[in-house]
């Protein structure tokens, strides 16, 4: 019998799951766990998350639960494990887990194709103006084609500003080189130069003077402390006025007042986010203004995507209760 982290092995781990999953991941789940399922798929409240990880073994969380240092602290002594179904984990107190000895995975790697796709169709639809057409064609608008009608602007050729070259700004880069535009990046350390050779790219170490030189900015980045408002008021004013922003990694990343207020005044052409600073809530400014694209944070919202980070979330747990470091483990061991 191999050693088990969790006190109880003679019962099915109490499997706590925040919200719906794809259906064949809750029935694995159910084969394998006393697994308790959210069926309304509301965002859960403070109150009934501590619920939750009060009794739980393992906490299934997703972006939209809010796992502060309060919550942990009001978890009970069998919860050991908290395994995100996503990649980021900024929605979750890391130190807090780690001071309670609950160990924290995530599911990295199975949506970074996913996620570089929908980066690559705001990168195109911005800039070619593809909302605005379509908005125009439901409402009856379009009076047919004209030599002048719905000018955008050429996409190759343009230099792409990439913030944060892990793997899904790898991923965005590869797929921009198809269409012609020079990559720039911005990142802590430079890549090796395997890696930068085929994309060609430049590495900037300073947002700032990156900022003022590309002609789009993609973030592809996490949300930590020190990324958080990275885009701020002061780098907006960077950029140039006919540059465009794109967001597909976190709202937070940005500070969205100054974004709409940046949009109104033309400081930038426009951007195309993903993710917002306090989703589901838009600021108001920025749903008003056509040379934006909103989208509902779909940026891993694939059938295939999802299904396989419902298989990773099953992965984690498993190996985590036969004892041994699962691999998408976000800390190192305690
Ligand atoms: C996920 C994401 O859908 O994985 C992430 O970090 O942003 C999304 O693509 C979401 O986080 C699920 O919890």
């Amino acid at each position: 019998m191999p050693a088990t982290r969790f006190a109880k092995y003679d019962r099915r781990l109490k499997v706590h799951v925040t919200r719906r999953l794809p259906q064949a991941v809750e029935t694995r789940m159910a084969e394998l766990f006393d697994v308790e399922l959210n069926l309304l798929d509301l965002p859960m409240s403070p109150e009934k998350l501590r619920a939750a990880v009060a009794v739980a073994d393992v906490l299934v969380s997703t972006v939209t639960d809010t796992i502060d240092a309060a919550l942990i602290g009001a978890a009970g002594p069998d919860l050991k494990l908290i395994a995100n179904f996503g990649v980021g984990v900024d929605h979750i107190d890391l130190e807090a887990a780690r001071a309670r000895g609950i160990t924290v995975t995530n599911t990295p790697g199975v949506l970074t194709e996913d996620t570089a796709d929908m980066v690559m169709a705001l990168i195109l639809s911005v800039p070619r103006r593809l909302a605005e057409g379509e908005k125009l064609v439901r409402a009856g608008a379009w009076a047919g084609w004209s030599p002048t009608g719905m000018l955008g602007h050429r996409i190759g050729g343009k230099r792409l500003g990439i913030v944060g070259m892990g793997r899904i700004g790898q991923a965005v880069a590869h797929r921009a080189r198809a269409f012609g535009l020079s990559i720039h990046y911005h990142n802590r350390k430079r890549l090796p130069r395997a890696v930068e050779g085929p994309l060609e790219a430049t590495w900037w170490p300073t947002l700032e003077a990156m900022l003022e030189r590309v002609d789009i900015v993609s973030l592809n980045c996490p949300e930590t402390p020190e990324t958080h408002h990275l885009i701020d008021d002061a780098r907006l004013r960077l950029m140039q006025r006919h540059a465009y922003l794109i967001n597909a990694a976190r709202g937070t990343l940005v500070d969205e007042a100054a974004l709409a207020q940046c949009l109104a005044r033309g400081g930038i052409a426009g951007a195309g986010l993903d993710v917002f600073e306090h989703e589901p809530a838009i600021d108001p400014r920025l749903l008003d203004l056509p040379n934006v694209v909103l989208l509902p944070h779909l940026g891993s919202a694939t059938f295939e995507g999802r299904q396989a980070m419902g298989d990773k979330v099953i992965t984690n747990i498993r190996v985590f209760a036969d004892g041994h470091r699962p691999p998408d483990q976000v800390l190192a061991d305690y």
